[in-house]
C-alpha cells in the first residue's frame, strides 16, 4: 500500500499504537512489574558505542550466516511471540515476510496459527515449547511439530509467572463470545482498521493455541494452556537433556542469561543457545541480555551457537550484538510493531530497516562480513557487563 512504508521501528511501534485496541497493543508491550528489564534492553544498547573507519571500508558487504543449520540472508531471526489478535494472518503473515527474505521464523506454541500452515509459508521454522504437561504430550507436540517439517526445536526455560504491571495489565479474554464483544466494543469501536482487517477475512480473533492441542483434541484456550502449564513442575536439566534427545535435531534453550546456565544447556545437548529475558516479560530486575551476552559467550561461544535477543530495534544493535559474540540475533516486538502496522508488508519493512541499518554499520566499521565483527568495532565503558552465574556458585 502506497504511504505505508515505515522509515524506523520506533515508527512502526507508533503506527501499531494507532491501529490496535489498547488492549491488544498492552499485551504487545508486555513488559513485567516495574519494566526495569524491558527498559534495560533497550538503554543498554544505547549505551554502546562504534568505532568507525573512514577510507578503506569494504565496497560489498555480506550479511549471510547459518544458524541452527539453516542458512539465512541476515543475521536476524524472528522470535517466537505468542501474541494473539495482532492481524488476521498472524504467523503465517510473519513467516512469509521471513521467507520473502531469506531468513527463519521461531513458532510458539501459543500462536493463533497451526505450524503446518506456517511451515508451509516458511520450511525455515523452529517450533518453540514450554514444559508443559507431562512428557507424553510434550512428546505428542514434538512429533506433530517434526511431521509438519519444523526444522528445528527452541526450548524457552526463563518463563517464572510474574503477575502484575505497573502500567496495568491489558484485559485479555477466555474467549471471543457476545458477551465479550460488548464488553471491549467501546475500544474496538475506537480502532475500526484493525476491525475490517479482520471483517475482510470473515473472522474474528479465535484466541485458542491450536499447537497445544492433543491428538483428535480442539484447540485449547489461551488460558486453558496457561493454567496447565502453571501446574507443570518445572523442568530439570534432565528434562532438557530428555527434550534434546526426543527432538534429535537442531535444539536451542532461550533465556540463558547466566553462564553456568550456559554450561549445562551445551552440556544437556543444546545446539544453540538465546541469550533473553523475555524482552523482560518475565523476572523483573534481570539485566540487559547485551550486558550478559560476552561472558556467556565466552564461556560456550565454542561449544553452541550463541544468539541474542531482547531490545533489538535498528541494525546497529544487531553489529554490536554481533560484535559481543552473538552469531544472530532474534527480534521480537520489532516484527510485531510491524505486522500491526502493515501485515505481511509491514513485517519485510523491518527486516529490510534492520538489513540496511547493519549495511551501514558494516560500512562505517570497514567490515566487508558480518562474521569479521570484533569486540574491537564497539567501544563498551566500564561497568558496562554483568556476569551473572560465577564458577562456584550453588547450582539449584
Ligand atoms: C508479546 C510477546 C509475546 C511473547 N511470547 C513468547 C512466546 O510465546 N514464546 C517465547 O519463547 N518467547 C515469547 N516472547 C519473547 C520473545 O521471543 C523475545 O524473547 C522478546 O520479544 C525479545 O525482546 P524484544 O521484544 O525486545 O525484541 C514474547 C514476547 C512478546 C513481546
Amino acid at each position: 500500500m502506497a504511504g505505508s512504508w515505515f522509515e524506523t521501528v520506533a515508527e512502526a511501534e507508533r503506527r501499531a499504537r494507532r491501529r490496535l485496541p489498547r488492549s491488544v497493543y498492552g499485551a504487545l508491550v508486555a513488559g513485567s512489574e516495574k519494566g526495569l528489564t524491558m527498559a534495560d534492553n533497550l538503554v543498554a544498547f544505547g549505551e554502546l558505542g562504534l568505532a568507525p573507519h573512514v577510507a578503506g571500508q569494504a565496497e560489498k558487504r555480506d550479511q549471510a550466516t547459518t544458524v541452527m543449520g539453516q542458512p539465512v540472508s541476515l543475521p536476524v531471526l524472528l522470535s517466537p511471540t505468542g501474541v494473539q489478535a495482532v492481524h488476521p494472518e498472524a504467523e503465517v503473515a510473519v513467516a512469509r515476510a521471513a521467507a520473502a527474505r531469506g531468513t527463519a521464523v521461531g513458532l510458539s506454541s501459543f500462536a493463533s496459527k497451526p505450524i503446518e500452515e506456517v511451515v508451509a509459508a516458511n520450511p525455515k521454522t523452529f517450533f518453540q515449547v514450554y514444559w508443559s504437561g507431562t512428557r507424553e504430550r510434550i512428546a505428542a507436540r514434538l512429533e506433530r511439530a517434526r511431521r509438519a517439517g519444523a526444522v528445528g526445536l527452541i526450548a524457552t526455560l526463563d518463563w517464572s509467572f510474574s503477575n502484575g504491571r505497573d502500567w496495568g495489565s491489558p484485559r485479555i479474554p477466555e474467549r471471543l463470545d457476545l458477551r465479550t464483544m460488548l464488553r471491549f466494543a467501546p475500544e474496538v469501536a475506537r480502532r475500526p482498521r484493525w476491525l475490517a482487517a479482520y471483517l475482510r477475512t470473515r473472522s474474528l480473533p479465535t484466541l485458542t493455541v491450536p499447537n497445544m492441542a492433543a491428538p483428535g483434541e480442539p484447540a485449547p484456550t489461551f488460558f486453558g494452556a496457561y493454567g496447565e502449564w502453571m501446574q507443570t513442575p518445572p523442568p530439570s536439566w534432565d528434562d532438557v537433556a530428555w527434550l534434546a534427545e526426543q527432538w534429535g535435531g537442531p535444539f536451542m534453550v532461550k533465556g540463558v542469561m547466566r553462564l553456568d546456565d550456559a554450561r549445562r544447556a551445551a552440556d544437556a545437548g543444546a545446539s544453540a543457545i538465546s541469550v533473553s529475558n523475555h524482552g523482560g516479560n518475565n523476572l523483573d530486575g534481570t539485566p540487559a541480555t547485551i550486558r550478559a551476552l560476552p561472558a556467556v559467550a565466552e564461556a560456550v561461544g565454542d561449544r553452541v551457537e550463541v544468539l541474542l535477543d531482547g531490545g533489538v530495534r535498528r541494525g546497529s544493535d544487531v553489529v554490536k550484538a554481533l560484535a559481543l559474540g552473538a552469531k544472530a540475533v532474534m527480534i521480537g516486538r520489532a516484527y510485531l510493531w510491524g505486522l500491526a502496522a502493515n501485515g505481511q508488508a509491514g513485517v519485510e519493512n523491518v527486516l529490510d530497516l534492520l538489513r540496511g541499518g547493519i549495511d551501514s554499520a558494516l560500512l562505517g566499521l570497514g567490515r566487508a562480513s558480518v562474521n569479521e565483527l570484533t569486540s574491537g568495532d564497539v567501544v563498551v565503558s566500564e561497568g558496562f557487563g554483568r556476569v551473572l552465574g560465577r564458577p562456584g556458585e550453588p547450582a539449584p
